[in-house]
């Protein structure tokens, strides 16, 4: 079955979310400037330092694909999903009726101990253990563990889309500036808004232009 969706869809639904992964996943790097260097190391290796990262280079970045989808269990920017249950029907002993609304907790299943190892820090290597495949990926959303785009039908249709640009805008922040943030960790305090979850106190950093022949 073919869904249309507005422009307005696409972009009211595309356009902050996209923002608000990027923003998070820095100020997380920010905080980790262990992970910045692992990251810019990987970055200069493979793009150099003579041109800009482009979208074509993200999948030969698995480093920056695994900051992204981190930053993105920790902080999706929906963190419910909804759905409402078209008949009636028994689940696991539950009677729910007809037109229920369910909603889903996608920031506490990306959090939950039993599926997640220290599920609160900010581990971009859990995506990389070398023994991972694809398949591993599609069982997760299968298990419905990782859901930042949420998932089945009504799920994300701009995922990867939204993957390629947050990884190329990190991947150009990281690559061009050194970070400085006025107490040195950046305040990761967040709040609930509208339908999404947001910083209290929005990123405010120092970038200072990394020495790039292109620059
Ligand atoms: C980091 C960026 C993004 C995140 C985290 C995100 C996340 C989500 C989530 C959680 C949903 C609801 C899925 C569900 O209920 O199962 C959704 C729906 C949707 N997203 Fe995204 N999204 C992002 C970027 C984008 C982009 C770039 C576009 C389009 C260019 C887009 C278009 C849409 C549309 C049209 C829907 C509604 C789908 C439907 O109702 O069937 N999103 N997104």
């Amino acid at each position: 079955m073919f869904r249309f969706f507005s422009l307005q869809e696409l972009f009211v639904g595309g356009t902050d979310s996209s923002v608000q992964t990027t923003q998070w996943t820095m100020a997380e790097i920010i905080n980790k400037p262990d992970v910045l260097e692992r990251l810019r190391e990987e970055i200069d290796s493979i793009v150099g330092k003579s041109r800009l990262i482009q979208e074509t280079d993200i999948s030969k970045l698995p480093y920056l694909q695994a900051v992204v989808k981190e930053g993105l269990r920790l902080h999706p920017p929906f963190p419910l999903l909804t759905r409402k249950f078209q008949e009636t029907c028994d689940v696991k002993g539950f009677h729910i009726p007809e037109k229920t609304t369910l909603v889903i907790n996608a920031y506490a299943v990306m959090r939950n101990p039993d599926s997640w190892e220290d599920p609160n820090e900010f581990k971009p290597e859990r995506f990389l253990i070398s023994s991972r495949s694809r398949q591993d990926d599609e069982r997760e959303q299968a298990a419905l563990k990782y859901i930042p785009f949420g998932g089945g039908r009504r799920g994300c249709p701009g995922s990867s889309l939204a993957s390629v640009s947050v990884g190329t805008a990190v991947g150009v922040m990281v690559q061009c500036f050194d970070w400085r943030i006025k107490g040195g960790k950046v305040n990761m305090e967040e709040i609930f808004e509208g339908l999404s979850l947001t910083m209290v106190h929005p990123l405010k950093c120092t970038a200072v232009p990394r020495t790039m022949p292109f620059l």
